[in-house]
């Protein structure tokens, strides 16, 4: 075999293999093992850290990003008061400003390793002006990102007026995936038929489906059923995801064992957006208050993959975030008590490889053949690198370094002579 460009040696990957080294070639991995020959152009020592897949993020809203206090901030928390606030910023959008804000917010992501991004893009306003500005955002950040966009008809594609013409319009012009919000059409009825048409469009044109589903404490939102039917009768399978789905949580349990197989029949891919469902739902109870985040457990243990999302960083819905997808999968494992080392780990590949199944990424992992896109944490483990929201050593995108960031630790200045601690074992 010619000589390798760059071997990361040494390092824990996530499936539990220890000391590995990978070998990358032309931008794509060739070789992992143990004890490869260190003749690569570059040797990096890994020293027993994590090298991971880069994360990604399944559910985002780039056109809302960084937006906070514009024009004014969500003042009850609910998800409502944030569409409704959103209403009120959409007229004032610029391109400039919407892109400026967009690769802003990609920087934090490369910086975090977050390479792959679905995000939503309102098709609601009939200028379209957000889908041009972000399809120009893929297109500046596709060296370092995958960013994926769903023509997402915030106002109901049924309730908005012109709202299916937009989204048509919106497909047209390269958007990758439908969306739909059933739960925000005025009827269950109209809800139900806006599933069916989303999913008609989608098989015609042979694109994806991600729908907002269920984001409710309604027990009796049942649009994922329609969904994961519609899925069965079009024969998309694996093609459809439920975003949120939220709802599920307040469902009667036996309602609920009738459905997760169908779920998992349609092949249908949940996202699970912890950060903001823990502080969107529940708003209408006194105590006890619901959490609000759909079935995870339960559903990985049927074979349904299951993404955690980041959904918002700073606008109308959320007001903090920082492109840490560590973030998202501590939240998730916590709001689902999912604690054994187990259920740690896969909260870790909710943000990892369940959300690329999600998105439908090629060459994404760390085997040879895959892209050369990985990260190297300040964790020797999964399970480490959520508890310490894990410093991004090193971040590689086709086997070139494009982020790095200096170790976390502080020194302890005691009397008896400095310390360094950084908090790992
Ligand atoms: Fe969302």
């Amino acid at each position: 075999m010619s000589q390798a460009d760059l071997l990361i040696a040494r390092v824990n990957l996530p499936d539990g293999r220890t000391g590995v080294d990978v070998a990358v070639r032309e931008g794509r991995i060739v070789e992992v093992g143990v004890g490869l020959p260190r003749t690569a152009a570059e040797v990096v020592e890994g020293a027993g850290l994590l090298l991971s897949p880069p994360f990604v993020d399944a559910h985002f809203h780039m056109d809302s990003t960084l937006s906070y206090g514009l024009p004014r901030i969500n003042q009850s928390g609910t998800l409502l008061e944030g569409i409704a606030l959103w209403g009120e910023l959409k007229p004032l959008l610029t391109p400039e400003a919407l892109i400026e804000r967009a690769l802003r917010y990609c920087d934090w992501a490369v910086a975090r390793g977050l390479l792959a991004i679905r995000t939503h893009v309102d098709v609601c306003d009939p200028r379209l002006l957000a889908v041009d500005a972000l399809l120009e955002v893929k297109r500046r950040v596709a060296p370092w990102i995958d960013l994926q966009l769903v023509a997402f008809p915030q106002d109901g594609v049924l309730r908005s007026p012109g709202a299916l013409a937009n989204l048509q319009r919106a497909l047209d012009k390269g958007v990758d995936v439908v969306g739909g919000i059933p739960h925000f059409e005025r009827t269950m009825a109209d809800g139900a038929e806006s599933v069916r048409m989303l999913c008609e469009i989608a098989a015609e044109r042979g694109l994806r489906v991600d729908m907002h589903c269920d984001e409710s404490d309604d027990p009796l939102s049942r649009h994922v059923e329609t969904l994961a039917a519609q899925t069965v009768r079009l024969g998309l399978q694996g093609r459809v995801a439920g975003s949120h789905l939220t709802s599920m949580h307040s469902m009667d349990n036996y309602y609920v064992s009738k459905l997760l197989p169908l779920m998992a029949e349609a092949q249908l891919h949940v996202v699970a957006n912890p950060l903001i469902n823990i502080t969107l739902q529940g708003r209408h109870d006194t105590y006890p208050k619901r959490r609000g985040m759909t079935r995870v457990p339960e559903q990985m243990a049927q074979g349904i993959n299951v993404a955690f999302g980041h959904d918002c960083v700073m606008d109308p819905w959320y007001s903090l975030g920082s492109a840490c997808m560590l973030e998202v999968a501590a939240m998730g494992l916590h709001v689902a008590q999912m604690t054994s080392q187990a259920a740690m780990r896969q909260c870790f590949e909710a943000v990892t490889s369940n959300a690329a199944r999600v998105m439908g990424l090629q060459g994404y992992g760390l085997e040879p053949g895959c892209n050369a896109d990985f990260v190297l944490l300040q964790a020797s483990d999964p399970v480490e690198a959520i508890r310490l929201r894990a410093t991004r050593l090193g971040v590689w995108r086709r086997g070139v370094r494009i982020a790095s960031s200096p170790a976390a630790q502080a020194t302890l200045l005691k009397p008896t002579g400095p310390a360094v601690v950084n908090w790992r074992l």
